[in-house]
């Protein structure tokens, strides 16, 4: 095979092979001679070009025997490598990919349409790595070291990053890049698979009538795409103010507020939490507050908020059934300075929360709604949840499917009547109970 050809295969570049020992010591040769610290007052352009030059002298001072064509590609792969984040270029500009996962210089995974998939890929060594790490946290100002084992940062591209490296990873270091979510709209999760048209239009009939409403799920089921598009159905009158870690939302209304919260700096100074902008956030006459997830002692916040007039509260939070996410606000509730008896904190999620939409990830990849549950119990009360809608799953078939249906239940009185009171007519596939029996429920304390 020729230099060339080796040159251009993808799934060779940056492998152990002969020609990635040729680029590696390639850039080694580069960086040696050539400081990249003092290029970095240059523009991009200019940058790569002075490393064009100086690699273009290397190899003619040493160099095999190249076409003009070989000789470019070279320049160009050594240059990438030492100036790009190499092996990861092509993997960030394909649009169909929406994780990047690096286990380790030896082991790099994407998801693409749910699913990953291991690549044929590794970089050169788990210093190259780091320096493709280096490189990635620099632009944003942070730094990876032994003192500082983990960054979690966001790109301005938008991509989420996450690193943690030895001696903290016991496989080398790990990056783990997500994308930054595209938005979907619900008729396009409609077309996923992930609800049906019936659970749309209650939605849109409780976002509009001012229900709170929780999005629970596992990481990555699609609780920041589903609170987006839920989000989408808030009326363009209404003031929101959203509130999250990494800004992901992205509202098309046009009087939306968005606050973000801030890691500690180097020296440890200069945090705002999620819950401190909560409590800001009362304080700016909001029509709607959406907060992106609830792990903290702002569940309180969050909570009264709910409770006392801030109606069509939108937030997610970590959990796997609709009353797991009621106990996870409740000890989220309690983990903060105010001290509040854990009584008191059920009584305040009985008349903070309305509705709890649970979603699931399944084995072949595809988000669904697994439940909508409207919480139908008063003060004191056990948590009553009455289901609206649930996916029924059949047994996955031999090719990894899961297929299923969705079901509808009829609507507690007190909803259909709150509906009612909002101009907002009860979807028929669901009706309202004329009594309880006719009720899904089940307690949870
Ligand atoms: N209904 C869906 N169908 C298919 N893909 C989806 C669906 N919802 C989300 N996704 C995709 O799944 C990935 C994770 O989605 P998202 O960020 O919304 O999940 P999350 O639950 O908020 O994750 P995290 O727990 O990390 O915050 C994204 O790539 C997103 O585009
Ligand atoms: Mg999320």
């Amino acid at each position: 095979m020729s230099l060339r050809a080796r040159i251009s295969t993808p799934e060779e570049h940056g492998s152990r092979g002969e020609d990635g020992h040729l680029v590696a010591s390639y850039r080694a040769k580069l960086l040696e001679e050539i400081d990249l610290a003092e290029m970095s007052a240059l523009a991009a352009a200019e940058r790569r070009a002075r490393l064009e030059r100086v690699l273009g002298h290397i190899i003619s001072r040493e160099g095999p025997v190249l076409s003009t064509v070989e000789r470019s590609q070279l320049i160009r792969r050594v240059v990438d490598e030492a100036l790009g984040l190499g092996i990861l270029e092509p993997l960030l500009e394909d649009a169909s990919i929406t994780e990047i996962m690096v286990n380790g210089p030896d082991a790099i995974f994407v998801e693409r349409g749910g699913r990953v998939e291991q690549l044929p890929l590794r970089f050169v060594s788990a210093d190259q790595l780091m320096q493709t790490i280096e490189r990635i946290v620099s632009t944003v100002n942070r730094r990876v070291d032994e003192s500082n084992p983990m960054v979690d940062a966001r790109l301005p591209s938008g991509e989420r990053v996450n690193v943690i490296i030895p001696p903290l990873s016991l496989t080398g270091p790990i990056l783990t890049i997500r994308r930054f979510p595209r938005s979907f709209t619900l008729q396009e999760l409609i077309g996923f698979g992930s609800l049906d048209e019936h659970m749309v239009y209650l939605l849109a009939g409780l976002v509009q009538a001012k229900f709170n409403i929780i999005v629970s799920g596992a990481t990555g089921t699609g609780k920041t795409t589903l609170l987006n598009a839920l989000s989408g159905l808030i009326p363009s009158h209404e003031r929101i103010i959203t509130i999250e870690d990494s800004a992901e939302l992205q509202l098309q209304q046009t009087h939306v507020v968005r606050l973000e919260s801030r890691p500690p700096n180097v020296e440890g100074k200069g945090q705002v939490t999620i819950r401190d902008l909560v409590r800001n956030s009362l304080r700016m006459r909001p029509d709607r507050i959406v907060v992106g997830e609830v792990r903290g002692g702002e569940s309180l916040d969050m909570l009264q908020a709910m409770s006392t007039g801030h109606d069509g509260s939108l937030a997610t939070v970590h959990a796997n059934s609709a009353e797991d996410a009621l106990t996870r606000l409740q000890t989220l509730a309690s983990m903060s300075d105010v001290e509040v008896p854990f009584v008191a904190l059920h009584d305040q999620i009985n008349s903070a929360v309305d509705v709890i939409v649970q979603l699931t990830r399944f084995a072949d990849g595809a988000r669904r709604i697994t439940e909508i549950a409207l919480l139908d119990s008063h003060g004191g009360e056990p948590y009553r949840l009455a289901t609206a809608a649930r996916f029924e799953a059949q047994p996955m078939t031999p090719d990894g499917r899961v297929y299923g249906t969705f079901r509808h239940f009829p609507l507690p009185r007190r909803t259909a009547d709150r509906l009612y009171m909002a101009g907002q007519p009860v979807p028929q596939a669901f009706g309202v109970a004329r009594s309880a029996d006719q009720l899904a429920t089940r307690e949870a304390r």
